[in-house]
């Protein structure tokens, strides 16, 4: 008998697919789809930071100096269909229809005014609040010292704000981003778990109307390497759960991310594209993975090729990247 359950920020889960952050999971509806596919647990639409700073109307009429009118009509009518106080209801909802674990999300750029708002989001009943930095230092004004501090200030002050377990999900752009990750996954302070990597927005241009427009929303299965190489390298050497999501499509990109080292998979792209029944197919591929491989259970594999667990940690990366050249020249 395989058991895929598995601990995630200290939630019991099912099985490790987690439906990531996205318009899925912005209703009560697309979270019972999810949760009747089979997913361990969800993570729900994440909230703006600028929608719980302020309500939709105030935002309009600070308007001028606040912010573009286009991103303006955008947020508000993402607004009218959840704004902060409908998100409390979808929360309380989705408790109430199914039985896994509810992860509440916050887009933010600053850990100022809303913070207090997650307090809510805890008494609601969410199980866990997952913030997704969506600061993207466009201007030469930040240094990497200060980009970095805003990170640590944001999850410090959630933290001290809620009792509920706060993951945070961030980019790979960093100068060092294993430093990053130790500033983030170890010690007192530290996020329960780090979710690598956020899909940033894609700018496009659309060449026959000369104007800016959005890229794929979808990932391909290609983009799994980057947060691959850096749960493997990770993996063992801090104290946070480290979540994978971006290119994980079927159940071999999930068994790939466990055999890193992830605790959970987070996925969307694959569900859109081929909707909510893939959850089980996934898991399903999975389980066939492991029946051939004799493995009954998550733990008996996960974290397996890291390189806290290789025979010759030093030259771990570097053997690959020869290894991997070898035979294309
Ligand atoms: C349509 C769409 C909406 C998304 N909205 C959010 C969001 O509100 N918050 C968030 O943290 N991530 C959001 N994401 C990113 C996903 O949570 C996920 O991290 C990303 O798509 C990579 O996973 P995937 O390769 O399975 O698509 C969104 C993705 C898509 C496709």
């Amino acid at each position: 008998m395989i058991d895929l359950s598995t601990s995630y920020m200290g939630l019991k889960l099912k099985n490790p697919l987690v439906i990531a952050s996205c318009g899925l999971t912005t209703a009560l509806q697309g979270v019972q789809n999810c949760a009747n596919a089979g997913a361990g647990a969800i993570i729900l639409k994440s909230l703006f930071e600028e929608q719980i700073n302020a309500d939709v109307s105030a935002l309009k009429r600070a308007s001028s100096d606040f912010m573009h009118t286009e991103a303006l009509e955008y947020l508000e009518g993402y607004g009218h269909a959840c704004g902060p106080h409908e998100y409390l209801a979808l929360i309380r909802d989705a408790k109430q229809e199914v039985d896994i674990p509810i992860i509440a999300s916050v887009n933010c750029i600053t850990a100022e005014r809303w913070s207090d708002y997650a307090a809510q989001l805890a008494k609601a009943g969410a199980d866990a609040l997952e913030i997704n930095v969506g600061f993207l230092p466009n201007t030469p004004g930040f240094t990497s010292a200060v980009v970095e501090e805003r990170y640590e200030s944001i999850l410090k002050t959630v933290k001290s704000r809620v009792d509920i377990p706060v993951s945070l999900k961030i980019g790979p752009y960093f100068s060092s981003f294993s430093l990053m990750a130790q500033r983030l996954g170890k010690g007192p302070q530290a996020a329960d778990a780090l979710v690598l990597f956020n899909r940033f927005y894609r700018l496009d241009i659309d060449l026959d109307k000369l104007n800016i427009i959005a890229g794929n929303p979808y990932s391909t299965q290609d983009e799994i390497h980057t947060s691959l190489r850096w749960i493997l390298l990770l993996s063992g050497k801090i104290d946070a759960d480290l979540a994978a999501t971006t290119g994980i499509h079927d159940g071999q990109d999930v068994a790939k991310q466990l055999l890193a080292g992830a605790a959970v998979t987070q996925l969307c792209s694959t569900i859109y594209q081929n909707g909510f029944l893939q959850i089980r197919t996934i898991l399903d591929e999975l389980k066939e993975w492991m029946d051939a491989q004799n493995f009954n259970s998550l733990d008996e594999f996960r974290g397996m090729l890291s390189q806290t667990r290789s025979s010759d940690p030093e030259s771990y990366e570097r053997l690959q990247y020869i290894k991997g050249l070898t035979g294309y020249e």
